[in-house]
């Protein structure tokens, strides 16, 4: 068999398995998400589950991608006991990273067009209506078509490159410019006037807020966030524990990843917030969140047209960076299935993911009257259907194969996380992930959909 390609270095390893886990998850998702369900008070939830649920569930996506040295296709015929039938979980693992790609491409696509809107300067004028503009874009079917072929075309071309040359050193340099604009647009949002109140929006937790969804839908919500921001349960992130070395432990290197994931979140919410309320932007607005609010800070900056230009630019990247590594994660599946080579793995589902995209990009305009289960739009559909469904589900697989001993048990996961230095997995913990853990999962997943549907 070909030698298994690697990762050059630690550091290449956790930015790229933070390119993936940073997205439209943290910038796009997180905000929209927060905002619908009230706040700060979602915001503590989801930091708790984050934790409580997506920490250990990444450490033991990492181990089963170390150990087996496998992608997600083939990982649990390694490790699972004889006899034994985990890897049926792999055809739902599978399925599960062309749903989020379904729609992933379409919303990448928004972050390319915006691109080009910042750049033309279309919002400089401060007349325009940014909301009226983010639903004329939508209803162009041409408009959605293009960006979304033209994020899948330069996901493909990444992956044919091969994973140092081209995934790693480009993602790199993308998350850090990232960060960076980050940071500067926060200092722009918070000191807008009239930001105060978006910030105790965002920060001052009001539990009556949650009432009004109900807590059951409020958790459901929070912990589909939880997963989707972490990339936990469809092997995106055990991919690159298959491509790891044992130098180090793998609690450790999961801890990094979801400090970093959240302070990317985090700031989103604090660009987003202020400048919601600043500009009297309804934060429950829904997926164009992001796209109403923020061109209206740019407005209001020296220089907005460029710095408009660059948040969507590295934003993009962003995005771009987890669809590449969920290309590769699919590219992956048919190395260990089939055998193919990466060139033409990648040129086959490049062709896939373009056509499975379009009912996505179609779905806001020629496609709007079809409403699945009557409350959602295509969108809404794809997203319920991997984040509230496939991810809890494919994570609690994780968790009862790392941590039952007719899976592949406690023992072992627990000696793979903790090879090499670094932080280990707490032993006192084994009750808690091993029990506990599968039951709030479980227990959220029933209420979420008892409220959700209930209504
Ligand atoms: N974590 C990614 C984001 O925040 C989305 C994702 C989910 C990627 C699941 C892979 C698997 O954008």
């Amino acid at each position: 068999m070909e030698k298994r390609e690697r990762l050059s270095s630690r550091i290449g390893f956790i930015l790229m398995s933070v390119g993936c886990a940073v997205g439209l998850g943290n910038v796009w998702r997180f905000p929209y998400i927060t905002g619908k369900y009230g706040g700060a008070a979602f915001v503590l939830i989801y930091l708790a589950f984050l934790v409580i649920l997506g920490l250990p569930i990444m450490v033991m996506e990492f181990s089963v991608g170390r150990a087996s040295q496998r992608s997600a296709a083939k990982s649990f015929h390694v490790l699972e006991p004889k006899g034994s039938k985990w890897h049926i979980a792999s055809w739902l693992i599978m399925a599960g990273n062309y749903i989020l790609m379904m729609f992933y491409t379409t919303v990448g696509g928004w972050m390319l067009i915006y691109v080009k809107k910042m750049l033309a300067g279309e919002f400089s004028d401060s007349a325009v209506n940014t909301g009226e503009v983010f639903n004329a874009t939508l209803a162009s079917p041409s408009a959605m078509v293009i960006g979304m072929l033209l994020v899948v075309i330069l996901g493909t071309l990444v992956c044919s490159i091969g994973l140092q040359k081209g995934v790693e050193r480009i993602t790199k340099w993308m998350m850090a410019l990232l960060f960076v604009i980050l940071l500067v647009l926060c200092v722009r949002s918070v000191t807008l006037k009239g930001a105060g109140e978006g910030l105790s929006f965002y920060l001052v937790p009001d539990f009556s807020r949650i009432k009004e969804y109900g807590i059951g839908e409020v958790l459901y919500a929070a912990m589909g966030q939880a997963f989707f921001t972490l990339s936990l349960g469809i092997g995106a992130m055990a991919i690159f524990g298959s491509y790891v070395n044992k130098d180090r432990s793998l609690t450790g290197e999961a801890l990094n990843i979801c400090v970093l994931d959240t302070v990317v979140a985090f700031l989103a919410g604090l660009i987003i917030f202020p400048a919601c309320f600043a500009f009297d932007v309804n934060p429950g607005e829904g997926p164009g969140l992001v796209f109403v609010t923020l061109p209206n800070i740019f407005q209001q900056m020296a220089g907005g047209r460029i710095w408009g230009t660059l948040f969507f630019v590295f934003m993009s990247f962003a995005a771009l960076s987890t669809i590449i590594a969920v290309f590769q994660n699919i590219i992956s599946f048919y190395e260990d299935l089939w055998g193919f080579g990466k060139k033409k793995a990648a040129l086959v589902n490049g062709i896939v993911i373009a056509v499975l995209s379009i009912p996505c990009a179609l779905g806001f305009n020629v496609w709007s009257e079809i409403r699945p289960l009557g409350i959602f739009d295509i969108q809404g559909f794809e997203d319920f259907i991997i984040s509230n469904n496939i991810l809890p589900i494919g994570s609690l697989i994780y968790l009862v194969f790392c941590t039952w001993k007719f899976g592949w048990g406690w023992k072992n996961f627990t000696e793979e996380a903790d090879t090499g230095k670094g932080l280990k997995f707490p032993k006192w913990s084994r009750i808690y992930v091993s029990f506990l853990l599968p039951v709030i999962v479980l227990v959220i997943f029933v209420m979420g959909y008892i409220q959700t549907f209930g209504k």
